[in-house]
């Protein structure tokens, strides 16, 4: 077990082997356990599938794996859908495949929670915090039945966003639980935290993982950001002070825990999508993920297969987009019937400046908590001027460990170069200035972007390259060049915001490229929210640890979109998951706070493959005039498009009408006639394209006219038929059909555009992208 310990230090590792033993078919499998069994998830579908002998099947499966080891049992599904987790040989799991009923059978696998892929993140596990709103404080003595689960690290019920003052009676449609524990009782549940449950990992000898007590953090900021009741005078040390509250203080929180400090087990987590079907929850929030490099298809991918499930049911599912951008087809949890949310950045900024002895102030990003005085009083060196003598240029300019000559740095802020250098962080670099007794470290990288990284009491900030001439400039042409690094203060108001920061995952699906993903963006960079009361983290001299924290990453960012759900739900209680779905979609923005194009970290103007529809917007939401219903029969259709027969899809579904059938000339680019809220068409080879659309009238006002207003990329001509939408009393779904046809040859990039329908009141807007 010692080099399965080792290795679950990293995700990344540990999901780099995951990936390489399921691409050679699971073979020499470090989780195999000394009889040569590992953990499978056997998928069998619906529970309550139309056919009521597959759920025999369920049942003789079952006995027959029981039968040959009673032991072998990790998991049963049977309240959302069916299928069991068991401790398996490879032949058995290859001999249940073969068993009617049986979707599918694969490995366990792990998947990770979605705070940036800063290595910085994963050394301090530190930078999470609910978004502090600095509005006002709304009455919390409003209470909604609107139910939010959450699949994460668990979490820590004293936070004060977890009060339940003023909040009426449990609602009555909740069947969930509190489980107990050693550290966890029913007395930490409450009026807001209705339900707690945990998932004991099959191979984990971690007794301290048996509870739905969070000890990482994460699973707590993320609850707080999306349901948080009102606290007043929150900060993370007086950073980002405020009144914090969730994007939904109403609803209730119900947590599932299946993540622990490894990551994220499949079957846990399909245990829990199980739970929340049965328990009754209304909104659920995944902020984590495979890694795009591990992509199970639909058929064994666990949060595709629970969220199928859960939005057969009528709940809303947002989960996180991932965190590995900028680089194209990154997105996950990219199945149609997922909100899959990117990240954004809010317009408060946290900046520890750096003073020259010339008075010149270079804008640093980070967040520390410097002693250093105000005045440019310290002495500062280019490390590369402090090289060991064992060392080469390049490793003294980009601070590697030990390459530095203490009797040169020793007192000095020191510059280091991390320009082109994908290995050290600022962290390690931290490490490497203070041994040799550096008091300060200035690190030039545009590696972290937007986000503020925690260094603790260390003088660390970072500058982008654009900012480092003047620094390098003023210590070259200096016979004694001194410099501060001032603490870190907290900046309003910050210009551009928001944009797409560059970790966020971006499309196009790799599912299919007749689905447009991600869905939409929310915020998701340098975060306020509620912590664990234990936390591990480095606090700063004399002072008590922080009930808040501050980080990044689309796990940040889902929570604000599941917030949001519950409080539209809560608002249109008979609404659809998929209405609720499109309002939040078809209300986006897509232009920042200079009343210009929303853009990315690197300048470049955002597509839909970077926010999808946009940034989510909190009160246009609300009321969106319209919106596209995707019913389970276009999942269906999805299912068979993308290859699946008639049969499985039969098993997987509960409610395949009789006369459902996959059509005969079942294709991908019948995808594109979805009923989803944006638009993707294949274009290849293509010159005319019909796609149609029905909407569904939910304004106040029964008769209402909506016309369109088409942004079309040059060289494409959009027809709209009709080209005009008469909602009356009797008719509130209408449908039209788009017609994009090119005058190019040949497409030379993807394109994009939108088409928004408009009756003076409302504005209902699509993006749409069309493929090369
Ligand atoms: C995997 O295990 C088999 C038998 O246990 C062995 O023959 C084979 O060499 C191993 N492969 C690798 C890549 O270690
Ligand atoms: C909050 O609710 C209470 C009790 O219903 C009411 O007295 C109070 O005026 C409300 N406050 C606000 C700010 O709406
Ligand atoms: C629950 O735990 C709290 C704190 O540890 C304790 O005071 C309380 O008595 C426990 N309640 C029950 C019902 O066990
Ligand atoms: C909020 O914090 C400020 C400054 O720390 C303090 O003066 C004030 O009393 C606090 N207010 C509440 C309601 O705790
Ligand atoms: C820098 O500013 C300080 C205080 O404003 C002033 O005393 C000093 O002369 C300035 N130094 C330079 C080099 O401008
Ligand atoms: C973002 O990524 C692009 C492309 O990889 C890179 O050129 C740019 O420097 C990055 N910007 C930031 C702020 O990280
Ligand atoms: C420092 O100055 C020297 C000579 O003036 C020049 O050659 C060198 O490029 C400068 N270095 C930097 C980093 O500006
Ligand atoms: C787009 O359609 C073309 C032609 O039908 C097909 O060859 C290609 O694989 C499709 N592209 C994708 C990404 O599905
Ligand atoms: C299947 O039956 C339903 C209800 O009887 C009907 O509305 C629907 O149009 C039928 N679908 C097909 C594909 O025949
Ligand atoms: C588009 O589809 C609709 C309905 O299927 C059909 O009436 C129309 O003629 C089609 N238009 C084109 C240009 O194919």
């Amino acid at each position: 077990m010692k080099g399965i310990t080792l290795l679950l230090h990293s995700f990344y590792i540990l999901l780099l082997v995951l990936g390489v033993l399921r691409s050679s078919s699971a073979e020499n499998d470090s989780n195999e356990d000394v009889n040569g069994k590992q953990v499978y998830i056997v998928y069998m579908g619906a529970a309550d599938s139309t056919s009521p002998s597959l759920r025999n099947d369920h049942a003789q499966l079952l006995n027959a794996v029981l039968k040959r080891n009673d032991k072998a049992l990790v998991r049963n599904y049977k309240y959302g859908f069916s299928g069991f987790a068991a401790r398996l040989s490879k032949d058995e799991a290859n001999s249940i495949i073969q068993k009617p009923g049986v979707v599918s059978v694969f490995p366990d696998p792990i998947l990770k929670l979605h705070t940036t892929r800063s290595w910085d993140f994963l050394k301090y596990q530190t930078h999470v915090k609910i978004d502090a709103n600095p509005n006002t404080l709304s009455n919390s003595s409003t209470s909604s039945d609107v139910v939010l689960g959450i699949l994460d690290t668990g979490i820590w019920p004293e936070a004060a966003s977890f009060n339940d003052e003023g909040m009426s009676a449990i609602p009555s449609h909740w069947k969930g639980t509190c489980m107990k524990s050693q550290d966890f009782n029913s007395s930490n549940c409450n009026r807001k935290l209705i339900g707690a449950r945990f998932y004991t990992d099959p191979n984990g000898d971690d007794e301290g993982d048996n509870t739905p007590r969070d000890s990482i953090g994460h699973g707590t900021h993320v609850a707080s950001t999306a349901v948080g009741t009102a606290v007043t005078n929150a900060s993370y040390y007086g950073l980002a002070a405020g009144n914090a509250k969730g994007g939904s203080s109403e609803s209730r929180l119900a947590v599932y825990r299946v993540c622990s400090n490894f990551g994220c087990r499949g079957s846990a987590i399909l245990g829990a999508f199980d739970d929340a079907i049965a328990d009754g929850v209304d909104v659920l929030s995944l902020s984590l993920g495979a890694s795009p490099g591990f992509r199970p298809d639909l058929t064994t991918d666990p949060i595709a297969i629970g969220s199928f499930h859960a939005v057969e049911r009528g709940i809303v599912v947002a989960c996180s987009a991932g965190n590995s951008g900028p680089n194209s087809y990154t997105v996950v949890n990219d199945a149609p019937w997922i909100l899959t949310v990117a990240a954004s950045t809010i317009d408060r900024d946290f900046q520890s400046n750096t003073v020259l002895g010339d008075n010149k102030t270079i804008m640093g990003r980070a967040i520390n908590f410097s002693p250093l005085s105000n005045s440019a009083e310290y002495p500062i060196i280019y490390s590369e001027s402090a090289k060991a003598s064992s060392s080469s240029l390049t490793e003294a300019r980009q601070c590697h460990s030990d390459s530095l000559d203490a009797n040169k740095v020793k007192g000095k802020i020191v510059v280091c170069d991390g320009r082109d250098d994908g290995e050290y962080s600022t962290s390690d670099k931290i490490d490497t200035v203070k041994a040799v007794g550096g008091i300060g470290l200035v690190h030039i990288t545009d590696e972290n972007g937007a986000i503020a990284s925690y260094y603790g009491d260390f003088p660390a900030t970072v500058i982008s390259s654009k900012d480092s001439a003047t620094i390098l400039q003023y210590i070259n042409s200096s016979n004694n060049p001194i410099a501060t690094i001032l603490p870190t203060t907290t900046v309003l108001d910050y210009k551009p915001a928001p944009l797409v920061p560059n970790f966020s995952s971006r499309g196009p699906s790799t599912l299919s490229s007749n689905i447009l993903k991600p869905d939409i963006a929310a915020p998701g960079v340098n975060i306020l929210a509620a912590w664990i009361g234990n936390g591990v983290d480095e606090v700063p001299k004399r002072r008590k640890p922080s009930l808040y924290n501050i980080i990044s990453g689309t796990s940040m960012a889902c929570p604000h979109v599941s917030g949001l759900a519950s409080s539209i739900k809560t608002q249109n209680p008979t609404w659809s998951a998929s209405a609720i779905k499109s309002a939040i979609m078809t209300t986006a923005i897509q232009s920042d706070n200079m009343k210009t194009p929303i853009t990315t970290d690197s300048g470049s103007v955002a597509t839909p493959y970077d926010f999808g529809a946009g940034e989510m917007t909190t009160s246009e939401s609300l009321q969106p005039g319209l919106v596209y219903e995707t019913n389970t029969i276009d999942y269906l259709n999805f299912l068979c498009y993308i290859g699946l027969d008639i049969t499985t899809i039969k098993v997987i579904s509960r409610t395949v009408p009789d006369n459902f059938s996959c059509p005969k000339d079942s294709s991908s680019d019948l995808i594109s006639n979805i009923n989803y809220p944006s638009i993707a068409v294949n274009f290849t080879g293509k010159s005319v394209v019909n796609v149609s659309r029905t909407v569904t009238n939910v304004g106040e006002e029964d008769e209402t006219a909506y016309s369109p207003v088409v942004e079309a990329p040059s060289g494409v001509k959009i027809t709209l038929t009709p080209n005009k939408l008469q909602f009356t009393k009797s008719s509130k779904r209408l449908s039209y059909q788009v017609i994009f046809s090119s005058t190019l040859t040949s497409l030379k990039e993807d394109l994009f555009g939108s088409i928004t329908w408009s009756n003076g009141k409302y504005m209902v807007r699509s993006p749409f992208v069309l493929t090369k």
